[in-house]
């Protein structure tokens, strides 16, 4: 009896425990995962399943630096796909990573609200206008990256 309202409310029970994990930790560590598994009792494949799922939720921490490349239209016209392909360069990872040394994260957002300012780049909620490759690499070098090898 009552079987039928366990599975839709164990599976969101299960969002909401993995939402209130990352608003603890900033992400997803896997051996809270594991945790959450044994918890409701299901495999461990079900939980990752979930995990990866929603894109609201991330498997790796964040860096230090938190670098938001814009993709909505006019950024993305004005060249916004060659900054995002320069950071991926520089940074050494793809978008939506982190680098190994936890020290910059990189993400796509949707258009920010600057459109006369594309295409921009957002470091730690500054923002950064009318971005190229070049302008990029020089960002970062003010941030004190480059030269990590
Ligand atoms: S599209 Fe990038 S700020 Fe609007």
């Amino acid at each position: 009896m009552k079987k039928k309202e366990e599975q839709p409310s164990s599976g969101s029970k299960i969002i909401e425990t993995l939402i209130r994990i990352q608003k603890d930790f900033g992400y997803l560590p896997e051996e809270k995962l594991k945790e959450v598994a044994t918890l409701f009792g299901v495999p461990e494949s079900q939980i990752w399943g979930v995990a990866t799922f929603y894109n609201v939720f991330r498997l790796k921490p964040k860096g230090k630096t938190h670098i938001k490349i814009c993709m909505g239209t006019a950024c993305h016209l004005s060249g916004g796909e060659r900054v995002l392909e320069a950071a991926e360069r520089e940074l050494k990872i793809t978008v939506g990573d982190t680098t190994p040394d936890l020290r910059f994260s990189l993400e796509r957002v949707a258009c920010i609200g600057c459109c006369m300012l594309a295409p921009v780049v957002v470091v730690d909620g500054k923002v950064y206008p009318r971005m190229s490759p070049l302008k990029f690499e020089e960002l970062l070098i003010g941030l004190g990256e480059k030269g990590s090898d």
